[in-house]
């Protein structure tokens, strides 16, 4: 059995900076509020039209195929984690294959939210173990500016969010103790609805006690889409932010120390933790609690808000270009979200 490393890493943000002032013209909220609640100064839009989640994970993905020495013809498989898909059926895999060129390779879409990129690093990950696939494209890529409620309604979770793309390419390595050690991946969905987009979706209020809409009057086709979920901004990602907060301090060192145990390494051991970028409050929280210093924490939340899906390949990515993640590091990567999910994996660079 081989170890998979990363042999190549890219990343991709809009160029449009979108400062916390600049949602004023939207929302009522201030530079302060959000600074002080979440640590974003600014975030990045794509282009409405010109950009989809799909072309940013192209951008993304030929960065990270050029570093490993590689063409995308190359590319054996892809796992492709976004929450904000081109279309809600087929998914973004086989966007990317078809804008890349691939060959014919398989296309499988995560759909794990914050913790999307750890899955989708994992699954990987056991296909190289096998011995199944050799280069495989890993890729998380969102573009949330599209489907946000930008009204004063949605502010609390409207000004937390943010686009871009990050990838890796995973291949086996024969060297021992090295690449990706052991990944991690939990969930608990008794929690579901309170980090989530319930329509549209099929559920039909099957899950939730306060009605999402009038089923009873709606013809069959409104039931998974109507003006009234349009008008009672049920269209909108919905958070009961305090509870995530909540969860995600508890969750964090847990999967973070999980990981060390497997190994038996212990905080003191990490070169770089790379955390999902929630919010930096949480990651701030979740230093404090393993008691790590400040080089040893990696976090880009300031400039690019909650990118979801690709905040860990975003931040590691910026993290390996700044020379902050050498050969030999042990490196961590931690998510926790919508789900609720949670995941860790601990790389020997
Ligand atoms: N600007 C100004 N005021 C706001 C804003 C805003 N953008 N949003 C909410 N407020 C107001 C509220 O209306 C409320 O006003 P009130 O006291 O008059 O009722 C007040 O601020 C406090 O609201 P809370 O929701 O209690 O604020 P809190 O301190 O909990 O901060 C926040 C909210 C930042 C969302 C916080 O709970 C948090 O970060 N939670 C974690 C959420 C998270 O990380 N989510 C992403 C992870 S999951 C994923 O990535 C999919």
């Amino acid at each position: 059995m081989f170890n998979s490393k990363i042999a190549g890493i890219g990343m991709y943000v809009p160029e449009q900076v979108v400062t916390n002032n600049d949602l004023l013209q939207y929302m009522e909220t201030s530079d302060e509020w959000i600074q002080e609640r979440t640590g974003i100064k600014e975030r990045r839009y794509a282009h409405r039209t010109e950009e989809t989640t799909t072309t940013m994970a192209v951008e993304a993905s030929r960065i990270a195929i050029e570093r490993a020495g590689l063409q995308p013809t190359d590319i054996d498989f892809i796992v492709f984690a976004t929450l904000s898909p081109d279309y809600y059926f087929p998914g973004c895999g086989v966007l990317l294959q078809r804008a890349m060129k691939m060959k014919e390779i398989g296309a499988l879409d995560v759909r794990n939210q914050c913790s999307g990129f750890v899955y989708a690093l994992s699954v990987a990950d056991q296909f190289i173990k096998t011995g199944m696939y050799k280069n495989i494209l890993v890729v998380g890529s969102e573009k949330h500016s599209f489907g946000l409620d930008f009204s004063t309604r949605g502010r609390n979770v409207s000004v937390i969010f943010g686009d871009g793309a990050g990838a890796v390419v995973l291949q086996p390595t024969e060297e021992t103790g090295r690449g990706i050690l052991s990944t991690h991946l939990h969930s608990d969905g008794e929690s579901a609805e309170i980090l989530a987009m319930y329509n549209p979706g099929t559920h039909a209020n099957h899950w939730t006690n306060e009605p999402v809409a009038d089923f009873d009057e709606a013809e069959i086709g409104e039931m998974f889409f109507s003006h009234a979920m349009v008008d009672k901004a049920q269209v909108f990602p919905n958070m009961d932010g305090q509870a995530v907060f909540k969860k995600a301090v508890v969750k964090f060192p847990e999967v973070i120390n999980e990981s060390l145990t497997a190994n038996g390494l212990t905080p003191a051991d990490i070169n770089l933790l790379v955390p999902h970028q929630a919010n930096l409050r949480i990651a701030q929280f979740v230093q404090q609690k393993l008691k790590l210093r400040d080089d040893q924490v990696f976090n880009n939340i300031q400039k690019y808000g909650n990118t979801t899906a690709a905040s860990i390949p975003i931040a590691l990515c910026e993290a390996w270009e700044a020379g902050k993640v050498k050969d030999g590091d042990v490196v961590c990567l931690a998510a926790f979200g919508s789900g609720f999910t949670w995941a860790s994996a601990l790389i020997k660079w």
